[in-house]
Formats: structure tokens, C-alpha cells, sequence
């Protein structure tokens, strides 16, 4: 199998073509959105992702683009489907686009003579592969699968910002399946991509759908303790959840990944996948008490964090400066964003807010009118009386110390830690003892 089409062009499956093209093979991306074909075909990236602009560069003889479904399934041996899959209303995920991309790819599968293997990379609901997208491709190519084509279910477990590598070196390879021949062929593509040093699972479709939001549930549920656990230490003498995670995540039970007191986990993964598996659960008869009290503990964060501010660091005059909104850093994306939720929950107060995000710029319409977004981190510092560091971006290890000495600090992920100013007694981080330092207000 040499020639493969990724059908959506965003944050996945942009970085999906470009590392197949990459690993060696001839990639048609193909994609609804004319404008974002017209960039990628410039060689450019429409999204923001370390190292995928060169990588583009780099593969631009192995990767073309098309918005002809038709043509990247008849010149093409798989074809790779990474088109969105919005939450509902009730918090399933929607197959609309899904369903559209199967109905184009099974008429263009009865036009084509051979086998085609196709890939779901999208995260579905369980049930989905064999309830809906295994029937259409029947229904719309009038061929069998297992027979003339294969399927698979293959999501990735990758962090934007770190997409590339993510796909390069993944724990672990998930694999659904339709029969042991389309199973085969993506363990196979999969060991190309990752020079074969990697584990690959493979069973039934309805288990590893299962099994792809099992993990991003169990992730949250971690996070979800860590900043209990940060929480606990603030109002401890002497407490320090870093001591507490970097001893605990030493246990192999436990593991340190993702077990860092912050103000909680955001983006348009994990909040919404955990939900997911919490109405999958309710969906057949049960209640998931982990999951439905992981993304209480998960909201919380947020009102508990406006709420401290607003008792402890600030008065109605404060100017509040939040640093980073993004819901991680090295990424633009502000879907679900705990920082955003800050600065928008501290302007609902009526708070004048200032913010500065390396990847925001003047304009962004996501941000409400109340917040003013700043050019550059020293004007948010010098604008505000209280800096929050919300998103720790490593920028902002570049602060102006003599600026920042002069303002209270709350650093919400202990970014300045260590390095924080000598001098400085108003600096407070989350997760840290907050018992023994006096009450301050800007
Ligand atoms: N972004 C991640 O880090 C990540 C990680 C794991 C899983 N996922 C899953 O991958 C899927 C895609 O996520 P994303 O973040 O890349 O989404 P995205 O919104 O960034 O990109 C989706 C792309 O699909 C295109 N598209 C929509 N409908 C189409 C159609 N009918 N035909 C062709 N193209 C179409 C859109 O124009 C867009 O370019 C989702 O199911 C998501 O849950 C994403």
C-alpha cells in the first residue's frame, strides 16, 4: 500500500498527511474548505501546530490537495477520515460530517475496481462503526466489507502542540477493526510511521471505541486529583502539591503524566470526551460517578479561582493582567479554555482585564469585548495591578522582574517558581500554602 488519502484537513488530519507523506507514502488530502486546500497547496499551514509549516515544506512533493472526494478515492489504495465530530446537545458526538464523507467515499468505492481500506480517525461514539459507518459504505458502494474493502478504527491519542511528535512516538497504536486484513494494513502503516518500535491493540470496533474514551476520561480523572490535591495544600501550613505529585507519580500505580495542580484541563478533546463516556454509561443503564464528578471538580476551578481573587488579591479598582488564555500553551486554540474562563468570569465582575497571549491577537473574536487583549506581555504587565499567570507559556519566564515585583503575582501552574523575584512578597501560586502569607489587595 503505497498511495493514501486523508479526507479533513484540520489540527489531526493536516499532521496526519504530513507525517504519512513523511513516512514515505503519496498523500491526497482532501478537504470541503476551498480557502484551507488553496493554503495547504501553497505550502503553507492553515493552522497553527509546532513544526508542521516546515514539515509541509518538507513533503510538498509527497502531499497534494483536493476538494474531489472522487479523485482521492480512485487514485488512492486508503483512505484516512479525520472530519469532526462536534458534541451534541446531549454530549454524544455527531456523525453528520462523518456520515457525508462515508456516502461520498462508498459511490466513489463502487466506481472503483479493488480493494480500498478505509480509517476512522475521528473519535466516535461506540456503536458507531458498526451501526452506521460500516452499513453506509455497504450501502452506498453495493460492495461487503471484509470482502472488497476493509475498515478500521484507529484514534489517536495526541496533545495539540504536540501533534507531530505525538503521531511520531504514541504509547500505544489503537485499532478497531473490520476482519484481520484491514487490521494488518494499519498496524503496518502505523509501524511505518513510528519505525515499528510501537505496541499496536487490536480488537473489535465497539472496544476500542470504548477503549479511546476510557483513556481521555481516566486522563481527566487524574488532573481532576491533581487539583484537588492543589487545593488541599493551599489551605495546609507548608503544603506544596508539586512535593505531593513528583513524589506520588513515582508509584508506577499512579505514573507523573498529567498529574500537575493547575486551574484544570480545557480544549476541544478532554472535557467533552470524558462527558461523552459519562453519557455513553448513562446511555446503557449506568451512572459514571468518576467521570461525572471529574468535570465538577473540573468547573469548579474556575469559579474557585474568580472567587479567590476576588476575596483575597483584589478591590473593586484592581486591575487584573491574565497571562495566557489558550488552553495550553504552544497552541491557539481557546475552545473549553479555563484561562479564558477566568479572565471572561473576572470581567463578568466588573473587573478591568487585561490580557496577553502569545498566540492571541488584537481582534480575536472569541474574546469578549470586556477584556482588552494586549500586544505584548511587558504593556498587559505594566496595565495591571495583579498579574495572573493562567496558560504557562514559557515566555513568560522572560518577565520584566523589576515590573513584575511591583504587582501581585498569582501563578496558577507555579511557572515562576524557583525563579520568581527575590523580593517579591506578594507572589502566590495555586496549589501552594496560602494559610501563612498574609492577605494582600491590589
Ligand atoms: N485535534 C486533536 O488533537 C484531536 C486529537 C484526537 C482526536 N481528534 C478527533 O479528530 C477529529 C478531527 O478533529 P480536528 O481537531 O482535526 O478537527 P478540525 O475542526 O480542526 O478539522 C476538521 C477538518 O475537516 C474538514 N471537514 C469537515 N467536514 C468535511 C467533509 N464532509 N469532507 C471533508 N472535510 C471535511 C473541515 O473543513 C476541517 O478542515 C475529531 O473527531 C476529534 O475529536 C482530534
Amino acid at each position: 500500500m503505497q498511495k493514501i488519502s486523508v479526507v479533513g484537513l484540520g489540527k489531526l488530519g493536516l499532521c496526519l498527511a504530513a507525517i504519512l507523506a513523511e513516512s514515505g507514502y503519496d498523500v491526497i488530502g482532501v478537504d470541503i474548505d476551498q480557502e484551507k486546500v488553496q493554503t495547504i497547496a501553497r505550502g503553507r499551514s492553515p493552522i497553527y501546530e509546532p513544526g508542521l509549516d516546515s514539515l509541509l515544506r518538507s513533503t510538498r512533493s509527497a502531499l497534494s490537495v483536493t476538494t474531489d472526494f472522487g479523485e482521492a478515492v480512485s487514485r488512492t489504495q486508503a483512505t484516512f477520515v479525520v472530519v469532526p465530530t462536534p458534541s451534541e446537545k446531549s454530549g454524544e458526538f455527531s456523525l453528520k460530517h462523518i456520515k457525508a464523507v462515508m456516502r461520498e467515499v462508498g459511490r466513489a468505492l463502487a466506481k472503483k475496481p479493488g480493494y480500498h481500506l478505509i480509517v476512522v480517525n475521528s473519535t466516535v461514539m461506540p456503536g458507531s462503526m458498526d451501526g452506521v459507518v460500516l452499513p453506509t459504505l455497504e450501502r452506498e458502494s453495493g460492495k461487503i466489507a471484509g470482502k472488497h474493502f476493509g475498515v478500521c478504527y484507529n484514534p489517536e491519542f495526541v496533545a495539540l502542540g504536540d501533534v507531530l511528535r505525538g503521531l511520531r512516538n504514541p504509547d500505544f497504536v489503537l485499532v478497531g477493526e473490520s476482519d484481520s486484513k484491514a487490521g494488518d494494513l494499519v498496524a503496518g502503516i502505523q509501524g511505518r510511521i513510528c519505525a515499528g518500535k510501537v505496541p499496536v491493540e487490536r480488537m473489535s470496533f465497539v472496544n476500542a471505541e470504548v477503549a479511546k474514551m476510557a483513556v481521555n476520561s481516566f486522563v481527566t480523572m487524574k488532573m481532576s486529583f491533581a487539583n484537588t490535591l492543589a487545593e488541599i495544600c493551599e489551605r495546609v501550613a507548608g503544603g506544596d502539591v508539586d512535593k505531593i505529585t513528583n513524589a506520588i507519580g513515582k508509584d508506577k500505580r499512579i505514573g507523573g503524566t498529567y498529574l500537575k495542580g493547575g486551574i484544570g484541563y480545557g480544549g476541544p478533546c478532554f472535557p467533552r470526551d470524558n462527558m461523552a463516556f459519562a453519557v455513553f454509561a448513562k446511555k446503557i443503564g449506568l451512572k459514571a460517578e468518576l467521570a461525572l464528578a471529574t468535570d465538577r471538580t473540573n468547573k469548579r476551578q474556575v469559579t474557585r479561582i474568580v472567587k479567590l481573587i476576588e476575596d483575597r488579591f483584589s478591590s473593586p479598582s484592581t486591575r487584573i493582567g491574565v497571562l495566557g488564555v489558550t488552553y495550553k500553551p504552544n497552541t491557539d486554540v481557546l475552545d473549553s479554555s479555563q484561562a479564558l474562563m477566568v479572565a471572561e468570569g473576572l470581567a463578568k465582575k466588573g473587573f478591568e482585564v487585561h490580557v496577553y497571549d502569545p498566540a492571541v491577537s488584537q481582534g480575536n473574536p472569541v474574546i469578549s469585548s470586556g477584556i482588552q487583549i494586549e500586544q505584548d506581555l511587558d504593556s498587559c504587565v505594566e496595565k495591571s495591578d495583579l498579574c495572573v499567570i493562567a496558560t504557562p507559556w514559557d515566555a513568560f519566564d522572560k518577565i520584566d522582574r523589576s515590573k513584575i515585583t511591583k504587582r501581585i503575582v498569582l501563578d496558577c501552574w507555579r511557572a515562576l517558581k524557583g525563579n520568581e523575584p527575590g523580593d517579591i512578597s506578594s507572589y502566590f501560586a495555586l496549589g501552594q500554602d496560602m494559610t501563612s502569607k498574609k492577605v494582600v489587595s491590589a
